[in-house]
């Protein structure tokens, strides 16, 4: 994270690694997916104490940045290792505020996500996205993601079955 410069984009809102001072809004963001999407197939919020240990989390070779506007955090989105130590694979997040989807947040999140990624010494960025995420998929393919293959029935929420697909893309 440190030596990350302050990116603006533009339409008024920039891009920062965050501060533990932000967790509340990433967290509030990551809850209302929680509830009310399939985006994850997280059925339960976090609370605080589970939010700060997903805090604590950060490895050395994870990255967590925040999109900002003069309300405060609206989007958020998160580098962490993929499975065991060996693997030069790095798994990503990206969740924006509902009431700013659609705004080329989500993309600007993807973008310097991948640049960083490729900071980090990683060679592959990967993503497990709900099969059925529409704009999830779409987000990944349009920033040269492809389809590594789906895991049927990977969780039970909301009442039904969700699969799960696992999407790619070089950094070289
Ligand atoms: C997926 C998500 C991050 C997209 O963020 P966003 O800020 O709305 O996306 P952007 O405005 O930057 O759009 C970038 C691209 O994503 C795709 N996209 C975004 N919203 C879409 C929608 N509702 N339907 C279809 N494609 C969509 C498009 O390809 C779009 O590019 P385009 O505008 O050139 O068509 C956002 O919908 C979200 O937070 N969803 C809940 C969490 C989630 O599903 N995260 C992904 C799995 S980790």
């Amino acid at each position: 994270m440190v030596g990350m410069a302050k990116t603006k984009a533009p339409k008024g809102y920039s891009v920062r690694p965050s501060t533990r001072d932000d967790l509340k809004a990433i967290v509030g963001i990551y809850n209302w997916a929680v509830n009310q999407t399939f985006a994850t197939i997280d059925s339960e919020p976090l609370d605080a104490e589970e939010a700060q240990a997903w805090w604590e989390a950060h490895g050395k070779r994870s990255l967590l940045l925040v999109s900002v506007d003069e309300t405060g955090v609206i989007g958020w989105a998160r580098l962490l290792p993929w499975k065991q130590r060996g693997y030069d694979v790095v798994e990503c997040l990206v969740y924006v505020d509902p009431v700013h989807q659609g705004i080329g947040i989500g993309g600007a999140l993807l973008s310097e996500l991948i640049k960083e990624a490729r900071g980090l010494g990683y060679l592959t960025i990967v993503a497990s996205i709900a099969t059925d995420n529409r704009a999830g998929l779409a987000l990944y393919t349009k920033y040269g993601f492809g389809e590594v293959g789906t895991i049927k029935n990977a969780a039970h929420k909301f009442d039904r079955w969700m699969d799960i697909t696992l999407v790619q893309r070089s950094l070289d």
